[in-house]
């Protein structure tokens, strides 16, 4: 199958005080029609600039220093922004996790949607802005919002974060895009209205296609909603595979140590493993794994240079493998397990 994404050998540099610091370094992945695929990692490994590199959306003292990002079969990489922005507006959406940092607290819900139809009205066409409400109230009702007409008629701060929330995912997906890519879209919110939203992003891959690329800290969220994950970590993919093969034999030392601290019922009465030490700053990256300075089992040759990826047997799309970048790939029980 043709990807809808694939991403290869993308490099971000931050500048920072007169010097460029890699922020991404070789990130590469596909992500397939339909697919919900995760990233997960600690704070600051470089999840957000990923997804933030991928339709031209870098903070300024940011840039891409290498690779190519082909959507749909184009090169948006070196894209001029017009064009970028209008597949951002039509083909990719973004959702972040701060709905009310994202939407216009001075425009009332309702009408950043129907802005958002009204976008898709052709030149000269009369603006019909009841039948434009009609259409967006529908549309709500569809993504399930319940009382759609006091969400629509309502500011966001009149609103709740979960109803911000929602309001997000509607205008992401109001005009049909392709790919929704969602920085930790429910870290804001509490567990029950959580819950929903991933109810909601399941139920909007499954209907309409929509591939979504999920982001989150969170491993029991990335867990429960996508089919494939991505574990990043300073700047890299240290491993990638269909999620319950990660999770049940998880090839990297991080990915160990990160499920190893999974609170939750299954661990009852076991220690929570924490890794030891922190995610290193962009400017603090050393040769070799840079996990290796956290990784109980680190050799010298782990300080030395990246280990090349193993691939192992999987599906039979190629997307489908799992891929580690570890000297100790073989099946271990994760941390805290034993
Ligand atoms: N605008 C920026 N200026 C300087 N450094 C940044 C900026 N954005 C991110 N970084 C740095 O890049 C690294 C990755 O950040 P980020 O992608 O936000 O991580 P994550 O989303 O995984 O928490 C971090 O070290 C962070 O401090
Ligand atoms: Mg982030």
């Amino acid at each position: 199958m043709t990807p809808l994404l694939r991403v290869e050998n993308l490099g971000v540099a931050i500048n920072r005080g007169g010097k460029k610091l890699s922020a991404l370094d070789g990130v590469s992945f596909e992500l397939y029609p339909a697919e919900i695929l995760g990233i997960v990692g600690e704070s600051g490994c470089g999840k957000s600039i990923t997804a933030l590199s991928l339709a031209g959306l870098l903070p300024g003292a940011a840039e891409l220093t290498s690779g190519s990002i082909r959507f749909a079969g184009r090169e948006l990489r070196g894209l001029p922004e017009g064009e970028l922005r209008t597949i951002r507006g039509r083909e990719i959406s973004f959702i972040f996790q701060e709905p009310a940092l994202s939407l216009n607290p001075l425009i009332k819900a309702g009408a950043q949607i129907a802005e958002a139809l009204e976008l898709e009205k052709k030149p000269g066409g009369r603006r019909d802005r009841a039948a434009i409400r009609e259409r967006a109230l529908r549309f709500m009702e569809r993504l399930g919002l319940r009382e759609a007409e006091r969400i629509y008629d309502s500011y966001p701060h009149q609103l709740s974060g979960g109803m911000c929330q929602r309001v997000m995912i509607a205008l992401a997906l109001i005009r049909g895009p392709r790919l929704l890519i969602a920085d930790e879209p429910t870290t804001a919110l509490d567990v029950t209205i959580q819950a929903q939203i991933l109810d909601l992003m399941r139920r909007v891959n499954r209907e309409s296609g929509t591939g979504i690329l999920f982001i989150s800290h969170d491993l029991k969220v990335i867990r429960s909603i996508s089919s494939r994950v991505l574990v990043m970590y300073a700047g890299k993919i240290v491993e990638s595979g269909p999620v319950e093969e990660v999770f049940a034999h998880p090839r990297h030392e991080y990915t160990r140590g990160l499920i190893g601290s999974i609170p939750g019922r299954e661990r009852k009465g076991k220690p929570l493993v924490n890794i030891p030490g922190k995610v290193p700053g962009i400017g603090e990256r050393l040769p070799g794994c840079p996990f290796a300075p956290r990784c109980g089992r680190a050799e010298r040759r782990c300080f030395e240079a990246f280990p090349p990826e193993t691939i192992f047997p999987g599906a039979e799309n190629p997307g489908a493998l799992h891929r580690a970048h570890c000297i100790y790939p073989e099946p271990r029980p994760a941390e805290g397990e034993h």
